[in-house]
């Protein structure tokens, strides 16, 4: 599965420092917003659900990456791999922080928020990468390394769609390094086909820069039911 195959990069390229603008914007809105049970839709590794439970909130989370999955569970996560539309449980808020929505194509977000309104009891807050960021930012050639690992994501942009192609190099003894390669795809939505594909009222859009543009990298979006 691709996003196993990410899950085993993701620390070699997450910037931490921007990770966490974000991961902090969601925790003001939820404080904000005085909400207190939380589900976190793609928690991956599980480092915003650790943040969240650390300030106080009771939050659960789930992921469709059982590579992602263990990660968490492991960091003290309360989570499972689990697609959202078989949870029974409801929350009083669903969080998707850092990319979530963008790996749904145009087909599947309306499945997607039909599930998501059954379990949520009053917000849902993503974030969605602006055309800027998908268009200008993030295409290209990136190399990473560890002890263990070499790392290459060369990713295009094309017909709305960010193509990413990771490439894996992975120590398995002293003298073998095994190569993986999978793509993933993410979509670039307005605000408008989001609006268009939930029935919850659009509250507010909040542009984000995190990597120090003078354009909005991302926007939080929040939903009311
Ligand atoms: C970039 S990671 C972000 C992880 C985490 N939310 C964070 O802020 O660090 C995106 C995650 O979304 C998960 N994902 C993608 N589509 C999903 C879906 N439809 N339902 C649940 N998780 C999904 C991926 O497996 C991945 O772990």
């Amino acid at each position: 599965m691709a996003l196993d195959l990410y899950s085993k990069v993701e620390d070699l390229f997450l910037d931490k420092e921007a990770a966490d603008i974000l991961w902090n914007h969601f925790i003001m809105l939820l404080k904000e917003l005085n909400v207190k049970r939380v589900l976190d839709i793609g928690c991956g590794g599980g480092d915003f659900c650790l943040l969240a439970k650390n300030e106080g909130f009771d939050i659960k989370g789930v992921d469709l990456s059982k590579a992602q999955v263990q990660k968490a569970l492991k960091k003290g996560c309360d989570c499972k791999a689990v697609d959202i539309c078989e949870l029974k449980e409801t929350f009083e808020t669903a969080v998707a922080v850092f990319d979530v929505i963008n790996y749904l194509c145009e087909n599947e977000l309306k499945n997607f928020f039909a599930c998501v309104e059954k379990v949520v009891e009053r917000y849902f807050i993503f974030d969605i990468n602006t055309l800027y960021a998908m268009e200008d930012l993030a295409i290209g050639t990136l190399k990473a390394e560890s002890e263990d690992k070499f790392s290459v994501l060369y990713s295009e942009f094309e017909n709305n769609k960010l193509i990413t192609e990771i490439t894996l190099f992975e120590k398995k003894d002293d003298k073998c390094f095994v190569k993986k390669q999978n793509k993933i795809i993410q979509y670039y939505h307005s605000v408008e086909r989001i609006e268009k594909s939930t029935k919850m009222r659009l509250k507010e859009i909040i542009p984000i820069s995190l990597y120090g543009s003078s354009e909005a990298e991302k926007l939080i979006l929040v939903f009311e039911k």
